[in-house]
């Protein structure tokens, strides 16, 4: 009586082991039973192993083709080594990293691979059983996603090139007209020597400042080429680097338009800098207020440049009297392409541009109020 129920729950559990059985026949995934030997072996597959190797589940019990041989080889060591370390760390399920496996006809897949290890009662493991799913449309939708990120990237990247461009093709072209101008209203005698070698001087001075201002163009391609890369180089600077940078490229501009700076450098600690990008901050900044005077037509125009040490690092002041920024726009002015300067040529990238390189490259604060008859932004950096 007793061994004829237990023959019937036996065979009530080889009817249900069947049904399990035939799901993966049927189903996306394979069913994988590995040997743990030199090769790995595979004793039993489910039939789906057809859909996705192109091989029949017989190829594989009786060695036509090996398990290993299908996987990528860039791939393979990986895979093994990601066998050994579950096993070595006692973990008797294990995920695979995605990995590369070619079909019969040598199309590649992306398959996912989950494993259980099977252990005798010594406790050592005879065999495993694995899922292998292929996952390689999702793969490929993440290539696609990747790709459509870096060419919003790369858009991106262009702007802020573009925007950066201005202000020194802005500062070259002034310094051009300028001599044109000299040349054509024949402001000095060419035939007195002393005049001469004074034109002379003039002359190989502004060539000079347009080749600097030309570096500064291909530079700046270069700091944003890097402006997503998490691993460049930073350096001990004082604030007072990046400042002199600004303003060796805007202080022409700002000086013909009458335009009054007023330096304290009070700081002499040094914190870590990625100086370019600093400089491109200062820049827009000072370009912001340079714009707002012309814009207000202020009269006296002036921009204050403080720097101080605090105790946890340094601040830097930049203030103006240009009437300040409306309460009803203060709150945006840090948001993508927004910008007051709708029909004319802003684009709104500065202050946003600025914002990410202080508080994400530098981990800083940069924010603004109005002060007494103008706009102040601050930038706090820590040690
Ligand atoms: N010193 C300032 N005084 C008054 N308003 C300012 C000042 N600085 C910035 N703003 C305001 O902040 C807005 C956003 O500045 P942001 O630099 O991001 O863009 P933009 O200057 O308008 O455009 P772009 O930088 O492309 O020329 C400006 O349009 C302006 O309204
Ligand atoms: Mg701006």
């Amino acid at each position: 009586m007793i061994s004829r129920n237990l023959e019937e729950k036996l065979k009530e559990k080889g009817a249900e082991q069947d049904i399990l059985l035939s799901l993966f026949d049927k189903g996306a995934a394979v069913l994988f039973k590995w040997n743990n030997d030199e090769t790995w072996s595979v004793p039993y597959v489910s039939e789906s192993v057809e859909r996705l190797l192109e091989y029949k589940s017989s190829d594989f019990v009786n060695s036509t083709v090996g398990y290993l041989d299908l996987i990528h080889k860039d791939d393979l060591q990986r895979v093994h080594s990601e066998v050994d370390a579950a096993i070595k760390e006692g973990r008797d399920y294990f995920e695979h990293e995605p990995y590369r496996i070619f079909t019969k006809s040598g199309a590649k897949k992306w398959v996912h691979d989950s494993t259980v290890a099977v252990k005798n009662a010594e406790g050592e493991i005879t065999h495993f059983f694995g899922t292998v799913v292929d996952i390689t449309a999702v793969k490929e939708k993440d290539k696609q996603l990747l790709q459509q990120y870096k060419l919003a990237q790369m858009g991106e990247m262009i702007s802020m090139i573009a925007h950066q461009w201005r202000q020194p093709l802005n500062t070259i072209s002034i310094t051009a007209s300028n001599l044109n101008l000299n040349i054509m209203l024949n402001s000095c005698d060419l035939s007195l020597k002393e005049e001469a070698q004074k034109f002379k001087e003039n002359l190989c001075e502004n060539l000079g400042n347009i080749e600097a201002y030309t570096q500064t163009l291909s530079r700046t391609i270069d700091d944003f080429r890097n402006f997503y890369k998490t691993d460049k180089e930073s350096t001990f600077l004082n604030i007072s680097t990046p400042i002199d940078k600004a303003l060796a490229i805007i202080l022409v501009s700002l000086t013909n338009n009458g335009i009054e700076i007023n330096q304290v450098l009070k700081s002499v600690k040094e914190v870590q800098l990625f100086a370019s990008e600093m400089m491109h901050v200062i820049l827009n900044i000072l370009k912001n207020a340079e714009d707002n005077f012309k814009d207000k037509k202020i009269i006296n125009p002036k921009i204050n440049i403080l720097s101080y040490d605090t105790l946890y690092g340094v601040v830097l002041e930049i203030s103006d009297n240009g009437g300040g920024i409306p309460k009803s726009i203060i709150n945006k002015i840090f948001e993508p392409y927004f910008s007051s300067k709708c029909n004319k040529v802003g684009t709104g990238l500065g202050l946003h541009m600025s914002k990410i390189i202080v508080e994400d490259h530098h981990k800083g604060i940069l924010r603004v109020n109005n002060c007494n008859d103008g706009a102040c932004f601050t930038i706090e950096l820590h040690e």
